[in-house]
């Protein structure tokens, strides 16, 4: 699937529902959430087949999101069954972690064996703040549990807010240094009700690195030949057990190699993260179209894939994404 730039899109990330068991102050803010409905949000059966469809047109990579992936019922079923689809290769999972000890040991069974978890402070008074009222400690235990079962790699996504968790970058680079995890430091997106908070709490990347380096030396990591790899920038940290990433979609824009699609909860279909086009793959599936009607519209939404996204960093420069991240899923 390549689009008019000549990228090769093989990546897919659906959101299977909105819902969520936290509400972090960047993303699903406690007011003003209206949550879809039952029958708005795509069926199981109905994202299985059109994950088929797009794998038969070269899609090799899927991550599950949410809102909170672990929080819809029948989610280990629906694992189960993608890892059924033939020819995809790679089957991905991006949680909270809140419910992971509960469920770390199922998805793994089911097939899925990389894990990104968010976290973004180490304070559990501040990390109740930030989330809304979720338990720190639940989290940690689901990290714990991941890593005895046996998931490889695990990724932590930080997301890094100023004047709250800048204060805590080292302490999540210590966490690279002691454990064989990823560790991925992300700047702030100015989504939806998380406009105005953005505007006073983005921090660039390259401060992030700074801070890191002062106490770290860092080795890039070569970026593997796979065509399915990530926006993060890799880095060891030398004499350590893991590595360190860094996301910066304001910064250093990384939209020439950008390889993916968004599947919205409300089965909606995306060509970029932060722009606010979408085209309802949903109405089109409830009027029973055929595969082939699905393939075309696949083909249409490629092929309107912007050549890169127009936020940049600095107040004066943003617009702000309508939808939450948390319809979206990251
Ligand atoms: P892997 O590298 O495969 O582990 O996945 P990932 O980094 O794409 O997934 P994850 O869900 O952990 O996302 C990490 C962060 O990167 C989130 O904040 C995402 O919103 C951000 N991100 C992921 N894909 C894109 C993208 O296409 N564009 C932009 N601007 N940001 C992205
Ligand atoms: N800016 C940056 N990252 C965000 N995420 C959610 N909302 C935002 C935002 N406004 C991150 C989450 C999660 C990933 C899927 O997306 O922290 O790790």
């Amino acid at each position: 699937m390549l689009d008019k730039f000549e990228r090769e899109i093989n990546y897919l990330r659906v959101s299977i529902t909105d819902r969520c068991n936290l509400h972090c102050t960047y993303c699903r803010p406690k007011e003003g959430i209206s949550l879809q409905g039952h029958d708005d949000i795509l069926r199981y059966e109905e994202i299985i087949r059109i994950v088929s469809v797009a794998v038969n047109m070269g899609l090799i990579k899927v991550r599950v999101t949410g809102g909170e992936p672990l929080v819809r019922k029948g989610f280990i079923d629906f694992i189960s069954s993608l890892k059924n689809i033939k020819g995809l290769r790679d089957i991905s999972l991006t949680t909270n972690g809140i419910l992971l000890e509960e469920f770390a040991q199922s998805i793994f069974d089911a097939g899925i064996h990389r894990i990104n978890i968010s976290l973004d402070s180490l304070n559990e008074e501040k990390y109740a703040k930030v989330t809304g009222g979720g338990d720190l400690q639940a989290v940690l235990r689901g990290i714990k549990k991941a890593e005895e079962i046996g998931f490889a790699p695990i990724k932590i996504n930080t997301v890094v807010i100023n004047g709250f968790s800048d204060d805590e970058i080292l302490d999540f680079a210590k966490i690279a240094f002691e454990k064989p995890f990823q560790v991925r430091f992300i700047e702030l997106m100015p989504f939806g009700q998380a406009h105005t908070f953005h505007t006073e709490n983005y921090l660039p990347i390259d401060q992030v690195m700074k801070k890191i380096m002062s106490r770290y030396k860092l080795e890039k990591v070569e970026e593997k030949k796979t065509k399915a790899d990530g926006p993060a920038k890799i880095f060891k940290i030398r004499g350590g057990a893991g590595e360190v990433g860094f996301i910066s979609p304001l910064s250093g824009h990384f939209c020439a190699t950008c390889n993916r699609l968004r599947l919205t909860a409300d089965g909606k279909l995306r060509s970029c993260l932060l722009r606010d086009d979408e085209f309802d793959l949903k109405k089109m599936l409830r009027q029973n179209c055929s595969d082939a009607d699905l393939k075309k519209f696949i083909r249409e939404v490629i092929s309107l894939k912007p050549k890169g996204h127009d936020i940049i960093c600095g107040p004066e420069h943003l617009r702000k994404c309508q939808r939450d991240m948390s319809e979206i899923g990251g």
